[in-house]
C-alpha cells in the first residue's frame, strides 16, 4: 500500500515499510527503511537537529541542514557525503521536489534493462532543477523487498553529459556492519565483514561484467545480529556490467548507502529530449537475523527476479560432458555417456564447447556456428534425435558473446570485435569480446543461435562468456544493454528452453542475468569442499534454484582432493543437481550410489529447489536445511576430521515443536580401500592394503556406513538431535559414522501429524 499525508510519503505491507518526507524547502528526507510502520509515525523517525554542527554550508534562506538523512542528493549545497550524480556542467544543478505519481503496478524501463516483475506499486516522485532538467525517482514495493531506479531527463536544449548516476541513495541511522562477496575465477563469493566507517566501503566491479571479484549484492547487518536475530538489510542491483556501492558512515553516524552503475570510464551523451535510466536497485530488511534476511531475498528473486515461466517449475537433473571430454569427443561416445546417464536417473544430456567450427581448442573456432561434422556427423539434429531415443532432453552451450581471432567470423569481421587504437591485440582465453552495441552483431548471434536451438530441438542452454574486458570503456553500458537485447529476442520466443548462463563458473553471477536465466553455473570450481563454502556463501543472497551444482570426478582437478562420493552428492543437492565427468570411469558401486543419489534428489527436488532455506548452528562443519510441508532435509558437511571428536548433534530449525517428527539419514556407503591396513582387524584373511583383492573389492562392494534414527517431537529436536559418534580408531561398531575427511550426512526429517 501507498500511503500520502502531509507531505510524507510511506510505502509499506505486512513485511516491511519505506518512509520519507518532503522537507518545506523541497529536500527529500529519509525517515525510515525497515519493519512496517504507521505514516504517522513519522515523527518518531524524524531526526531533530537542533543548531546543528558548526563548519556546514547550506543553501542560504533553506531550513533543512545539509547533514540530515537524505533521498537523493544535489552536489554543491553543502552535502559533502558520496553524491549519487554527476554532470558534465560548470553549475550544479539543484533538483527540488515538485510532484508524484502513483501506479497499481511495476512501471516498464524504456532502454531495455531488465527488471522485477510481479504484483507491485510503484511511486514516482518527480524532483526538477530549475535549469530545465528532471528526475524521477522509482520506489516499486513487493512482497519482501523495495527497489528504487532513478531516471534522469533532459529538458534542456542542448546535450548534457551523465559522468554519474546512481540507481538509489538512502541515509540510514544506526551501527551496521557490511558483508561483501569477492573472489576469482574458481575461488567465487569469499566474504568479507567490515564496520562501516567515515571513509566508506566501496564494492564495485570494473572488468565491464558484475564479475567474481565483487559481487554486486551485499548485506548490512547489526554488529551483533546473528542467523536468526537481528536487523539485517540485503542490498543488490539487477544489472550484470559494472557497478558500484559505497556505504559510508558520517559524522553525525548517518550511513548513505549509494547503489548504481559504477563511474569508472562511465560516460552518456544525453540529447535534448532524452533520458538516462538507471538499473534496479534492491533492498530487502528483516530483523530475524541473516536467515531471515535471505528467506526475504530468495522468496523476491524466485517470485519477481526469475522469467515467470520457470516460477516453482522443477529443473532437470542434468549431465554436462565438459569435464569428462573437454574438446575430445566424437557422436558415438557423447551416445554412450548419454546411456550411462540415462541409467543413472539424468534427464538432460548438455553437449558443452567444442562441437562447431575448428572448435578443438580454446584458441579456435569461438564465434563460428557450423556443426564440426568430424565429431557430430548427423549434425546436432542428429544427436537430439538419438538422445531423444534414450528418453533424454537436448542441452546445447554457446559463448556467443566472444571470438578467437582463428575463426571464420574474425576473419570476416574484424570490427566486430573490440579492440584497442594501438593494434596490439589483447586477449583473454585467447579471446576478444563482439562489440554488442553494434545491432549487426547482435543480429548474427539472434539468428544463429535461434537456428541452433530450434535445429537441435535444444531444451537448454549453457550460455558462457570468459573474456571480460576493461577495454570497454565508455561503451560497456551500451554492450550490458545490447546482451539484454540479445537474450530477450533470443528467449523471449522460447520461454520453455532452460537459460543457465555462466562466466568461466560465477563471473556473471547476478540478478541482471537472472532476470533470463532461471539459473547461473556458480563456479568452475567443482571441488566438493570448495563448493561447499562457495554455494553456502551464495545462499545468502541467491537462492537454491538458481545455483548449478555439479557432481565431478576425484582426485579433484583443481584441488587433488579425493571427497567422497557421498559428499559430492550431498553438497549438490543443495543446489541444482548434475554430474560432470567421464561416466565410462564409474565402477559397479559407484553407479548404484548415484543411481540413489539422483532418486533421492528427485524425491526431494520440490524442497531442495523451492523449499524454505535455513543456515543451521553446527559446532564444526558446515549444516543447511531445506524445508516445506512436513518434511525437512538437513545436510551436516565436514572439512577435517579430528581425533578423539566430541558429541554433535544437528539442530534442525522450523519444525513445529509440538508435532512429532522422525528423522532417517539417508543411506550412505563406504569404500572399502579408505580402511587401508585396518581391515587386517576385521577380516579372517590377511590382506594388503592397498593390494589387488582390497582393490576390487572397493569396485563392487560398499560397507553401510551407520544410520541415524530418531522420533521426537519438534521441540526436542530442534534443541540439538545427539549424531551417532565418529569412529576414533579404537574399534568398530556398526553404529559408528566411519567417514573421515570430508564427511557429510542428510538427514531427513518428516511428520505425518498434519
Ligand atoms: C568455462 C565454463 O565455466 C565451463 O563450465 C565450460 O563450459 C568451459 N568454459 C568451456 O569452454
Amino acid at each position: 500500500m501507498i500511503q500520502i499525508k502531509n507531505n510524507v510519503f510511506l510505502l509499506k505491507n505486512e513485511n516491511i515499510s519505506y518512509m520519507f518526507r518532503v522537507t518545506k524547502d523541497g529536500n527529500l528526507e529519509h525517515l525510515h527503511f525497515g519493519a512496517s510502520v504507521e505514516i504517522d509515525d513519522e515523527d518518531a523517525f524524524a531526526v531533530r537537529y537542533g543548531v546543528g554542527w558548526g563548519s556546514t554550508g547550506g543553501p542560504e534562506g533553506e531550513e533543512f541542514p545539509m547533514y540530515l538523512p537524505m533521498e537523493w542528493s544535489s552536489l554543491g549545497r553543502g552535502d559533502y557525503r558520496e553524491s549519487p550524480m554527476e554532470l558534465d556542467q560548470e553549475i550544479p544543478a539543484a533538483f527540488k521536489y515538485t510532484s508524484y505519481k502513483e501506479y497499481d503496478h511495476t512501471v516498464a524501463i524504456e532502454c531495455g534493462l531488465p527488471q522485477a516483475h510481479g504484483d507491485a506499486e510503484t511511486l514516482e516522485i518527480i524532483m526538477t532543477s530549475p535549469s530545465q532538467m528532471s528526475l524521477h525517482l522509482f520506489y516499486t514495493l513487493f512482497d519482501t523487498a523495495v527497489t528504487r531506479r532513478a531516471v534522469f531527463r533532459n529538458e534542456t536544449r542542448g546535450s548534457i553529459n551523465v559522468e554519474k548516476m546512481m540507481s538509489s541513495m538512502m541515509d540510514i541511522q544506526g551501527d551496521y556492519e557490511i558483508t561483501t562477496y569477492n573472489g576469482a575465477w574458481i575461488a567465487e563469493m569469499q566474504p568479507y565483514r567490515a564496520k562501516v566507517g567515515m571513509s566508506g566501503i566501496v564494492n564495485e566491479s570494473t572488468t565491464g561484467f558484475s564479475s567474481a571479484l565483487h559481487n554486486p549484492g551485499f548485506m548490512l547487518s547489526e554488529p551483533d545480529a546473528t542467523e536468526t536475530d537481528g536487523v539485517v538489510m540485503g542490498f543488490n542491483l539487477i544489472y550484470s556490467g559494472n557497478h558500484y556501492s559505497r556505504v559510508q558512515r558520517s559524522n553525525e553516524g548517518l550511513i548513505r548507502i549509494v547503489q548504481g552503475i559504477s563511474p569508472v570510464s562511465f560516460d552518456w551523451l544525453l540529447g535534448p529530449g532524452k533520458q538516462f535510466e538507471t538499473p534496479e536497485a534492491v533492498m530487502v530488511w528483516s530483523a530475524s537475523g541473516f536467515g531471515g534476511m535471505s528467506e526475504n531475498m530468495h522468496r523476491f528473486i524466485n517470485e519477481h527476479i526469475i522469467p515467470q515461466y520457470w516460477h516453482n517449475r522443477e529443473r532437470p537433473v542434468l549431465y554436462n560432458d565438459w569435464e569428462g571430454c573437454m574438446f575430445d569427443f566424437t557422436e558415438s561416445k557423447l551416445i554412450s555417456l548419454a546411456k550411462k546417464a540415462k541409467e543413472l536417473g539424468c534427464e538432460l544430456f548438455v553437449l558443452d564447447d567444442g562441437w562447431f567450427g575448428e572448435r578443438n581448442s580454446d584458441k579456435a573456432g569461438l564465434g563460428d556456428y557450423n556443426v564440426n561434422k568430424k565429431k557430430l556427423p548427423n549434425g546436432l539434429s542428429g544427436l537430439q534425435k538419438k538422445l531423444g531415443d534414450l528418453g533424454l532432453d537436448f542441452g546445447l552451450w554457446f559463448e556467443p558473446e566472444a571470438v578467437n581471432p582463428d575463426s571464420d567470423l574474425f576473419r570476416k569481421h574484424p570490427d566486430w570485435a573490440i579492440q584497442s587504437d594501438d593494434g596490439v591485440t589483447v586477449l583473454g582465453r585467447n579471446e576478444l569480446l563482439l562489440d554488442l552495441s553494434l545491432p549487426e552483431v547482435r543480429d548474427y548471434i539472434v539468428e544463429n543461435v535461434s537456428r541452433c536451438i530450434d535445429e537441435g530441438k535444444v531444451s537448454y542452454v549453457k550460455w558462457d562468456m570468459n573474456r571480460h574486458s576493461t577495454a570497454l570503456g565508455a561503451s560497456a553500458h551500451r554492450y550490458i544493454l545490447g546482451l539484454y537485447d540479445v537474450l530477450r529476442r533470443i528467449f523471449g520466443p522460447r520461454p520453455e528452453v532452460l537459460l543457465e548462463s555462466c562466466s568461466s563458473g560465477g563471473n556473471r553471477f547476478d540478478l541482471g542475468m537472472l532476470c533470463f536465466s532461471p539459473q547461473i553455473w556458480a563456479s568452475d570450481n567443482t571441488d566438493a569442499v570448495e563448493r561447499c563454502r562457495i554455494q553456502y556463501q551464495l545462499s545468502y543472497l541467491y537462492p537454491l534454484s538458481t545455483i548449478g551444482a555439479h557432481v565431478s570426478a576425484t582426485p579433484h582437478s583443481q584441488t587433488l582432493r579425493d571427497t567422497p562420493l557421498s559428499t559430492r552428492g550431498n553438497i549438490s543437492f543443495f543446489g541444482l543437481l548434475g554430474y560432470e565427468f567421464d561416466l565410462a570411469d564409474l565402477t559397479p558401486v559407484e553407479t548404484d550410489e548415484i543411481k540413489n543419489q539422483i532418486a533421492f534428489y528427485k524425491k526431494y527436488r520440490n524442497l531442495f529447489q523451492f523449499g524454505s532455506f535455513r543456515r543451521l548452528k553446527a559446532a564444526e562443519g558446515i549444516s543447511m536445511q531445506v524445508s516445506g510441508d512436513g518434511t525437512a532435509v538437513a545436510g551436516l558437511f565436514h572439512e577435517l576430521v579430528h581425533a578423539a571428536p566430541g558429541y554433535e548433534r544437528l539442530y534442525p530449525r522450523g519444525l513445529d515443536p509440538k508435532k512429532v517428527y522422525s528423522v532417517l539419514s539417508r543411506r550412505q556407503l563406504l569404500n572399502a580401500t579408505k580402511f587401508g591396513g585396518l581391515l587386517r582387524h576385521v577380516l579372517p584373511i590377511r590382506v594388503k592394503p592397498d593390494g589387488a583383492v582390497v582393490r576390487t573389492a572397493g569396485k563392487i562392494y560398499r560397507m553401510n556406513d551407520a544410520v541415524r534414527e530418531c522420533d521426537a517431537t519438534g521441540a526436542a529436536l530442534m534443541s540439538g538431535m545427539s549424531l551417532n559418534a565418529r569412529f576414533m580408531g579404537t574399534g568398530y561398531d556398526p553404529g559408528m559414522r566411519m567417514q573421515g575427511d570430508f564427511s557429510s550426512n542428510i538427514y531427513v526429517i518428516t511428520t505425518e501429524e498434519t
